[in-house]
């Protein structure tokens, strides 16, 4: 029997996320923004179905935070975090999520999908238009820090 390479070791899956992700997501999520979303904030969304993680290797590599609201008689989706470890960016982490996300949002009946994004984050930018999201609106001071959010939307078939 031949050694397998390394790469088929890395078993990828996407899954809800659970109460033991948790503490992991608060570290990706600490890595990645300057104003991280605490862990009771994270806490709150176990359950939703728009909460995914990626694990890669049997570590979490990334997850996604979405749901779908009920905006005047529509059913909006909405992406309110993603994030991808350091070490795990530029691998198509991301890529998997959005789109693991945007059928989540489908089969819950969102029609269309809105998300912020800090008008500095072109990586992000990027992402998003490669899956279709267009720019809506500038919302002047979103963060805290000042910085100005883009709002961008899509349809869902
Ligand atoms: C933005 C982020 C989620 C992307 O995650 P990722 O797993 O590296 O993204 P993917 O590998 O799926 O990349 C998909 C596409 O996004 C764009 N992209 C992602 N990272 C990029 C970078 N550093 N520079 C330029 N484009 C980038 C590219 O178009 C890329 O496609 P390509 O690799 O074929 O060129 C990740 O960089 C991250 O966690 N950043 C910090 C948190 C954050 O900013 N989240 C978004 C908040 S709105």
């Amino acid at each position: 029997m031949t050694t397998p390479a390394p790469e088929e070791h890395e078993e990828v899956a996407i899954r809800p996320a659970e109460r033991a992700d948790l503490l992991a997501v608060v570290r990706i999520e600490n890595a990645s923004f300057a104003q991280p979303w605490p862990y009771n904030a994270f806490e709150r969304f176990l359950g939703e179905p728009g909460f995914l993680v990626v694990e890669v290797a049997g570590e979490i590599a990334g997850y996604i935070v979405a749901d779908v609201t009920q905006q005047l008689g529509r059913a909006l989706g909405h992406v309110k975090d993603i994030a991808v470890h350091p070490d795990h960016r530029r691998a198509g982490v991301a890529s998997m999520l959005l789109s693991r996300s945007l059928g989540v949002l489908a089969v819950h009946g969102a029609e269309t999908v809105k998300l912020e994004v800090r008008r500095s984050n072109d990586e992000a930018k990027r992402l998003y238009q490669g899956f279709g999201f267009d720019p809506l609106r500038r919302i002047p001071q979103y963060y805290g820090d000042g910085e100005a959010a883009i709002v961008m939307i899509r349809k869902v078939e």
